[in-house]
C-alpha cells in the first residue's frame, strides 16, 4: 500500500506533482482557511506523514492519534506549535525550514524596521487618503536608521542577516543570545550584551528569539520601562515573547517611540485589538518568509523530508535530533 501524507492547507499543483506516483497525498483544500481538528485528528490517525503549518496545534493527541505517523514537516522556522516531548517519545520525525527563508525573513525584519522608523505605512495612508496638500518640512518625520544602535535578540541565522543588513546602514550592533557567537562579532563588529543592556543601548530593539518556556514574556513592562523613549521594538520572532498589555500600555505612555510587529500573541490579531489602533505601530500577518521563491522553497523542503523518512533514512532539517528511524507499519 502507498503511504498517506496528509497537507493541512492548500499547497500549488506544480509542488505535490512528484509525491503523486509514489503516495496517496490529501490535502486540506483552503489557503486561508485552518483544517478544523476534528479532520485534522482522523487525518492524523490514517497518516505517515503530515505536512503541517505553524497554525496548527500539533499535540499529544494528534501525535498519538494513529500508529503510523513517522514524519511531521512543518513549513516554518519555529516549531513551538509541536509537543516534541510526545513526538520523540512516538518515534515521530519533526521536520522544519531552516536556512531556506533566512534571507527573506531578514529583509522582512529590516523592512519593518524601516517602516516604523520612517513611517512609511502612515505616510502611504496619507497620500492614498488625499490628505497632502503642500510639502512641509517637518512632514511625517521619522527617525533616522543609519549610525543608529541595533539591539537583536536571539543572533540565530536570521539575526545574523540581519545584523549583515544593519552593517551595510553603519549601525552600531549589539546582540544578545543564550550563547555568544565570537565568528558574528568578528566579522560583523557586533557586540555581545546583557538584555538589560541591550534593551537600555538600542535605538531598535529587534526581537528574533524562538518561543521557549524560558522566553515567554520576555519583554514585560519593566523591560519596556527601561527602554529608551525613542526606542522602536520590532517583532519577528514569536508573539507570546512579548507581554502585549505591557507593549500597548509602553507606547500609549510613550515610554517607547513606536512597534513594527509582523507576529501576535493570538494570530491573526483582531482587527479591534488595541494596539492596531495606534499610528505608531506598524502590523504585518505574520510574513516573515513570505515571498514566492522562498515559500515554493520551504514546501519543497518539507516534502523532501517526508521522502526521506518514509525511506527510512534521517531527514536533513530534523528537530528533534534524538529521533532514530523506527519501524511502523
Ligand atoms: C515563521 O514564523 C517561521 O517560523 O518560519
Amino acid at each position: 500500500m502507498k503511504p498517506y501524507i496528509y497537507i493541512t492547507r492548500k499547497l500549488p499543483d506544480e509542488v505535490l506533482m512528484p509525491l503523486q506516483k509514489h503516495y496517496v497525498v490529501n490535502m486540506w483544500e483552503q489557503e486561508e482557511v485552518p483544517v478544523p481538528r476534528e479532520i485534522l485528528l482522523g487525518e492524523a490517525e490514517k497518516a505517515d506523514a503530515l505536512l503541517t503549518v505553524l497554525a496548527d496545534t500539533i499535540d499529544e493527541g494528534i501525535l498519538t492519534a494513529g500508529k503510523n505517523l513517522k514524519v511531521v514537516a512543518n513549513l516554518a522556522v519555529g516549531f513551538d506549535n509541536i509537543d516534541l516531548k510526545v513526538a520523540n517519545r512516538q518515534g515521530i520525525a519533526v521536520c522544519n525550514t531552516p536556512d531556506v527563508l533566512t534571507d527573506t525573513t531578514a529583509d522582512l525584519t529590516f523592512a519593518l524596521l524601516m517602516a516604523t522608523a520612517r513611517r512609511i505605512v502612515e505616510a502611504a495612508e496619507f497620500v492614498k487618503a488625499g490628505k497632502w496638500e503642500s510639502w512641509s518640512p517637518l512632514l511625517l518625520a521619522g527617525q533616522d536608521i543609519h549610525h543608529k544602535t541595533i539591539g537583536i535578540v536571539g543572533m540565530g541565522k536570521i539575526g545574523e542577516t540581519v545584523a549583515k543588513r544593519a552593517k551595510g546602514f553603519d549601525m552600531n550592533i549589539l546582540y544578545h543570545n543564550r550563547s555568544r557567537k565570537p565568528e558574528i562579532e568578528q566579522k560583523l563588529g557586533a557586540m555581545y550584551v546583557s538584555f538589560a543592556e541591550l534593551v537600555e543601548k538600542a535605538d531598535f530593539i529587534v526581537c528574533l528569539t524562538p518561543l521557549t518556556p524560558d522566553t515567554k514574556h520576555m519583554f514585560t513592562r519593566d523591560v519596556f520601562k527601561k527602554m529608551k523613549s525613542s526606542a522602536i521594538f520590532i517583532n519577528a520572532g514569536r508573539g507570546p515573547v512579548v507581554d502585549e498589555e505591557a507593549l500597548y500600555e509602553a507606547l500609549v505612555a510613550e515610554e517607547i517611540a513606536g512597534a513594527g510587529l509582523d507576529v501576535f500573541a493570538k494570530e491573526p490579531i483582531s482587527a479591534d485589538h488595541p494596539l492596531l489602533k495606534l499610528t505608531n505601530v506598524v502590523a504585518l500577518p505574520h510574513i516573515g518568509s513570505s515571498s514566492m521563491e522562498t515559500r515554493v522553497e520551504m514546501m519543497r523542503l518539507c516534502i523532501d523530508n517526508i521522502e526521506v523518512v518514509l525511506n527510512r533514512k534521517e531527514p536533513k532539517t530534523l528537530v528533534n535530533k534524538e529521533w532514530k528511524p523506527v519501524i511502523k507499519a
